[in-house]
């Protein structure tokens, strides 16, 4: 009995911790997204959408103005971003996934920079 005891309150030290360890590695991988989308040698994103909300200084308006991308599914963002094509075919947005100006590692970044946006 006193080992189950133990062991239990083992397990819920161990779940706290890594609760804590996602939050942080998902508020990294925002704040990475961010940097991508503002930065003009990285996505660039600001030089055709602004975001509501969000004050960014000389953004574009070429693309619609992002907003509550947060209620969007995340894998519609991801392949909207790899391939805007997908799901326009004339879509002047460029495809930043297929033509490797991004990674798959910075566009979940930004994916998961755009589920903060309410
Ligand atoms: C050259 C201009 C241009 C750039 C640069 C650009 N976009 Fe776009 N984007 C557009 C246009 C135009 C549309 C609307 C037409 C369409 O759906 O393709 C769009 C649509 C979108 C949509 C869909 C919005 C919706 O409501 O469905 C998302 C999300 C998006 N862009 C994200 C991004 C991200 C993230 C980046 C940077 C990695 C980016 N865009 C860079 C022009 C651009």
């Amino acid at each position: 009995m006193r080992l189950l005891k133990v062991l239990l309150v083992a397990l819920f030290v161990c779940s706290l911790l890594s609760s804590t360890s996602f939050a942080t590695n998902n508020r990294r991988l925002v704040q990475a997204g961010k940097k991508i989308f503002l930065s003009k040698n990285l996505g660039n994103c600001l030089a055709c959408h602004d975001i509501a909300g969000i004050n960014i200084p000389q953004a574009g308006a070429i693309g619609p103005q992002l907003k509550h991308t947060a209620n969007y599914n995340a894998s519609y963002l991801y392949d909207k971003i790899w391939n805007p094509h997908k799901y326009n075919p004339t879509s002047i947005m460029p495809p930043f996934g297929k033509n490797a100006i991004l990674t798959k590692h910075q566009i979940k970044a930004v994916v998961a920079f755009l589920k903060t946006i309410k």
